[in-house]
């Protein structure tokens, strides 16, 4: 089945990483969730994406200087609209407890170091190993994640595929490769599957993106759009 995975929620349309923007994508046919993981000060796995707190809450500064308690008193939606005031920080704890039985796809990208352990712990708890890939554009995390658990699912964010990366990815015993769809071409989604990777591209920030990744012959796609791509994949 193609991978249509809602970034960090639909986020052209609600804010990114809440509750908000996961169900909206799931709406849009969207059959899974892209979010980024980091940890707060006294060591909760929050969804957040950017570094600082600023773009996307009314707070300031680090995630990682405040407490999860803290942080639930943001506000996450007003930035985006004022629809959306409101709207609170996500834990990656409730993500499963509102979205693990759901029988989505997650990709489940870790952008701070030293997460791995409680990632891998929380997603054994909610027993969602199967539907879950840890990925990471830092190669590091991925020999962590590896290190905890010996057969959760891997992909690796890349810039672009070649023989390098390929051989990188099995030593860590990745199942998935993940390019940026501006500059991707049919010969490097061949060569990955050729070696027994999928696909998943992202970077799709256009519909022209989001179709000629498709057109590369991709098995799935991070999208802020999954309405889009829903349209796409069924008018194919
Ligand atoms: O699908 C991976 C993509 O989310 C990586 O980029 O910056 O959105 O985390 P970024
Ligand atoms: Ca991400």
């Amino acid at each position: 089945m193609f991978m249509n995975l809602a970034h960090r929620g639909a986020s052209e349309y609600a804010p990114e990483n809440t509750l908000a923007a996961f169900y909206k994508g799931l709406e849009q046919g969207a059959n899974g969730i892209e979010t980024d993981l980091k940890q707060s000060k006294d060591g909760v796995i929050i969804l957040f994406h950017d570094n600082e707190l600023d773009r996307t809450t009314d707070g300031h500064g680090l995630p990682s200087s405040y407490t999860w308690k803290e942080l639930q008193e943001l506000d996450a939606g007003s930035w985006f609209s004022p629809a959306y005031a409101g709207e609170r920080l996500v834990s990656f704890e409730q993500f499963l407890h509102y979205f693990g039985r759901k029988k989505a796809l997650f990709a489940l990208e870790l952008k701070d170091p030293n997460i791995e352990q409680p990632v891998l712990e929380l997603i054994r708890k909610y027993d969602v190993q199967h539907q879950s890939t840890i990925t990471s554009f830092r190669y590091e995390n991925l020999q962590a994640a590896r290190a905890v658990d010996p057969s959760i699912r891997l992909g690796h964010l890349i810039r672009k595929i070649d023989e390098e990366a390929i051989a990188r990815l099995k030593e860590i015993g990745a199942v998935q490769i993940c390019p940026c769809a501006d500059g991707l071409e049919q010969e490097d989604v061949r060569l990955a599957k050729a070696h027994g990777f999928e696909v998943r591209a992202w970077g799709a920030f256009t519909p022209e993106l989001m179709n000629h990744a498709l057109q590369c012959g991709v098995d799935g796609m991070t999208i802020n759009f999954p309405d889009q791509l829903t349209a796409a994949i069924s008018s194919a």
